[in-house]
């Protein structure tokens, strides 16, 4: 089957592009990259590989379904197609328009401890500027501005899972939500993808043979369809070391937004110890 699937683009029969049955909406710097590769995996898969932003971008949404079906892998009736974009999560439009698409598309959110997510989309900015030659402030003169936390900084924002939850449980019901553990897919790669197989209702196929790990990443590559792969530089990358007391600074911010996001959840994580 993982033949038929790598040999599609070139046998041209059944295939039809379609709009994703599936999304991931986010969250930037969850994991998302990782979770659609690793999906991907599956044959009765197809992903779309780059990132579509046609909810959250309004020059992209203009062009309509039409475009948007274009930029999909071609696929057999059987396949599920996946986008991701994590722009969509802290998008304003992007539930009702979802909706408006297909009320039944489910969707999956990859989610990780808030306070590191800060820190890695953090990292993410200071490389573009480095790599540019820009100036960059450390992260503790942003998180920390007359001694209160900064709570306007966009990362911060970004890392309010409850708030941005609610537009969505607005639309869609939370059973038509799968909440991936961004810190297990880190660990336990596996098992992650395996409750999204069964969310998906897809057999089981992704097997412990399809993850290696890899002791110069620092983390789980795949293995599939005779292949071995790492994700790119750009996921995976060294943090900052973060002073304790702007790290602690963090957590007490968030601390009533886990809560809240725990009960709309109906799950508990191990956030910010
Ligand atoms: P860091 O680079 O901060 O470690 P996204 O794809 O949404 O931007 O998420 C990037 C994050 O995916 C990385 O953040 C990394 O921690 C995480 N990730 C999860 N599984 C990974 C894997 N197998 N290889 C590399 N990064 C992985």
């Amino acid at each position: 089957p993982s033949l038929r699937k790598h040999l599609q683009p070139f046998l041209g029969v059944n295939f039809t592009h379609k709009v994703p049955q599936t999304i991931i909406i986010g969250v930037r710097k969850g994991g998302t990259r990782a979770l659609l590769e690793m999906l991907n995996i599956h044959p009765d898969v197809v992903v779309a590989k780059a990132e579509v932003h046609f909810f959250d971008w309004d020059e992209n949404y203009r062009k309509g379904f039409a475009w948007y079906r274009a930029q999909m892998p071609a696929s057999l009736p059987s396949q599920v197609t996946v986008e991701k974009t994590p722009g969509y999560f802290t998008s304003a439009k992007a539930p009702d328009r979802i909706y408006s698409m297909n009320s039944s598309t489910r969707l999956l959110l990859i989610v990780r401890d808030p306070a590191e997510r800060v820190i890695s989309d953090y990292t993410q900015v200071l490389y573009n500027r480095k790599e540019r030659h820009k100036a960059y402030e450390p992260v503790e003169d942003i998180l920390v501005r007359n001694g209160k936390l900064n709570s306007r900084y966009k990362a911060v924002q970004r890392s309010l899972y409850d708030v941005h939850l609610a537009a969505w449980l607005e639309r869609f019901p939370l059973h038509q939500i799968h909440i991936v553990d961004g810190d297990l897919l880190i660990a336990d790669p596996l098992s992650e993808l395996q409750r999204v197989e069964s969310f998906l209702r897809l057999p089981p196929r992704i097997q412990p043979s399809n993850f290696y790990f890899n002791q110069t990443k620092g983390f789980y590559c795949l293995q599939s369809a005779g292949r071995e792969r790492c994700l790119d530089q750009s996921k995976g990358r060294p943090h900052p070391a973060v002073n304790g007391t702007v790290l602690a600074q963090l957590c007490r911010y968030f601390r009533a937004h886990n809560t809240n996001f725990f009960r709309m959840v109906g799950r508990t994580f191990r956030w910010c110890l």
